[in-house]
């Protein structure tokens, strides 16, 4: 790890905000982010450096991911602070000559920003001097419909993301809007989910009455009902 001598505080995207705009050259042509992503999910995503093996086992498990992805209307899009053509020859080698964990012939057809100025980079606080001045590390920025940032995940260079966490992620912030409602730890499809706690007088009175008895009550604050894989699945999927 590189020694930090100086503490520099930057701007940094959070939750809640709308995700910074930037126009950029990618693997599949200009961008326009995110408003040419309005309308759906999008996945902004940043790894180290191209050529590497953590990376290439995170572009091919991500690529190899994409249609899964794309089922619950989120898009990929990649970065590093590499060039085009440094891009453009790795990804042809992931294609051509890497085959990992039953993944071979990969083709990564989603976006891959080339970023040497850091411009990118640096509007999104993936260039963080403590762990690397020169390489961004791992970020993941989940970008919803309106262009609002709503989770973000920042992995160091040594350790590779887990992609079913991040699209259980996806699922789950789909699954809070569509019946809102809340996610509890390890929550999956299927799961029971949490009622909202106070704050709406109907949640309260739904709770006080609990006429339907679907909801399952620990105590006061923390309330769950049932709801069924089928109808997740259905919302999370439905044709937008
Ligand atoms: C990797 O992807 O393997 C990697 C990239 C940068 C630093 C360390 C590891």
């Amino acid at each position: 790890m590189e020694q930090n001598t100086t503490t520099n505080y930057v701007a940094m995207p959070r939750i809640g905000e709308k995700a910074p705009s930037f126009k950029a050259v990618t693997t599949q042509g200009e961008i326009d982010f995110p408003a040419q992503y309005a309308g759906s999910w999008v996945i902004l995503f940043s790894h180290p450096a191209d050529f590497t093996p953590v990376c290439t086992s995170e572009f091919m498990t991500f690529a190899s991911m994409e249609q899964k992805f794309a089922d619950v209307n989120c898009k990929l899009v990649g970065l590093s602070v590499d060039g085009l053509y440094s891009h453009i020859a790795w990804l042809r080698t992931i294609k051509d000559k890497i085959e990992y964990k039953g993944m071979k012939d990969v083709e990564v057809k989603f976006p891959l920003i080339e970023d040497i100025t850091m411009e990118v980079a640096k509007k999104y606080g993936m260039i963080q001097p403590g762990e690397s001045s020169t390489k961004a590390v791992r970020a993941v920025f989940f970008i919803d419909p309106k262009g609002i940032i709503r989770t973000i995940l920042y992995y160091p260079l040594s350790l590779g993301r887990n992609f079913d966490e991040i699209y259980r992620i996806v699922v789950a912030l789909q699954t809070a809007d569509a019946f809102s409602v809340a996610c509890p730890a390890d929550w999956r499809p299927g799961d029971d989910v949490i009622v909202p706690t106070a704050g709406s007088c109907g949640v309260a009175k739904e709770r006080m009455e609990n006429k339907t008895g679907e909801l399952k009550c620990y105590d006061w604050f923390f309330c769950t009902r049932k709801l069924d894989k089928d109808a997740v699945m259905k919302a999370v999927t439905k044709k937008k």
